[in-house]
């Protein structure tokens, strides 16, 4: 099923396989931290996201017999710092279809790259849902998340809109480390208002992060032990759509994610001064009884995630903290999707 979705404009040999997808940033609620191997790329936990709608990461990859290279274009420059990553991806989707041929990516964001917007939940999503359909794979949505998390971890939970569980998995192979949908977005839907505090790249990625931690952090093990009460929780609060006991158990496992890295040598921090002053606002906003927690990843923005009917007054109250550039608000979203290769290339 080698196809372009409509009328493909853009350039290329008659016999490129090409398609192209979109996929949504999801943000965890309980936490990915660490990894149990690291050449599969497996959790050593589970963890529990939402998937977001309107930031997105728009793919188009095509496999070409003209092509002697991989390449990457990443919001409309050849990227080779990311050509590695997207190469090994690539050789996963290669492997499946049993060929060498080389691709050409082009991959567009419309949010802050490497900037703990999880660009690479999105991106790497939307790369396994593309190479999937341009090679004619008919991977399962399931398959389709395994091979995503391959190519990050974060990027399995993509795969599925709303809100999404990945298990850690026992298989050494880790073919059980894979996500499955929860509940769909509109079954409980929230808002999420995200603080950017800084747009550039963070120092320290979440690869290189988790595993300093886990080889220097003398909290490693208490995080994995107390790692599938707090999905539990989160689990029990989403099937009862009970707000506060999911907005408790998300700060709780944001905060310690924090407090594991922190304690790492040498220690990660992730926030600035903005993130810290965004989280005191939203703490004071949920004293008062608005809806709303933090939850903050491998960098300096912050997302607040509300009930829809507070949504204004969250940006409006993070719009006014002193170092937040911008605040982008949000909804939750649904699955990574095939989009026409002419809107992948107009991004
Ligand atoms: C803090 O998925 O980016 O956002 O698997 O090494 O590519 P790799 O890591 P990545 O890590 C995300 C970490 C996090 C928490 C989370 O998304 O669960």
């Amino acid at each position: 099923m080698s196809r372009t979705l409509d009328s493909d404009r853009s350039p290329g040999a008659p016999n490129d396989r090409v398609a192209a997808a979109q996929a949504q940033p999801n943000i965890a609620l309980i936490k990915y931290w660490g990894k149990r191997d690291v050449a599969l790329n497996l959790p050593v936990v589970g963890s529990l996201s939402i998937t977001l709608d309107t930031l997105w990461t728009r793919t188009e990859v095509r496999f070409s017999d003209a092509l002697d290279a991989d390449s990457i274009v990443l919001n409309g420059k050849s990227d080779p710092k990311q050509l590695k990553r997207t190469s090994a991806c690539l050789d996963l989707l290669r492997a499946r279809a049993g060929i060498r041929t080389r691709a050409a990516v082009v991959s567009t964001n419309n949010f802050p790259t490497g900037a703990g917007l999880a660009s690479s939940a999105s991106g790497f999503a939307a790369m396994v849902l593309a190479g999937d359909a341009a090679l004619g794979l008919n991977l399962t949505p399931a398959e389709q998340s395994v091979l995503a998390r391959r190519c990050s971890g974060s990027a399995a939970r993509s795969i599925f809109g709303g809100y999404v569980e990945w298990a850690h998995g026992s298989r050494a192979d880790g073919e059980d480390s894979v996500a499955t949908p929860l509940l769909p977005a509109d079954a409980w839907p929230l808002s999420v208002a995200v603080a950017i505090t800084s747009t550039a790249e963070k120092a320290i990625g979440s690869t290189e992060g988790m595993n300093r931690t886990a080889d220097t952090s003398p909290y490693q093990d208490a995080w994995i032990d107390s790692q599938e009460a707090d999905l539990a929780e989160a689990r029990a609060a989403i099937a009862e759509r009970d707000f506060e006991r999911l907005a408790d158990i998300s700060e709780h496992s944001c905060l310690k994610m924090h407090a594991l890295a922190l304690a790492a040598k040498p220690g990660l921090l992730y926030w600035n001064a903005a993130t810290v002053a965004a989280m005191h606002v939203v703490r004071s906003l949920r004293a008062q009884g608005v809806p709303v927690f933090f939850t903050i990843d491998a960098g300096p923005q912050l997302k607040a995630v509300c009930l829809p009917s507070a949504a204004s007054r969250v940006a409006a109250a993070l719009r006014e903290v002193p170092g937040v550039l911008n605040v982008v608000e949000t909804g939750l979203g649904g699955p990574a999707h095939l989009i026409p290769t002419a809107a992948a290339a107009a991004a």
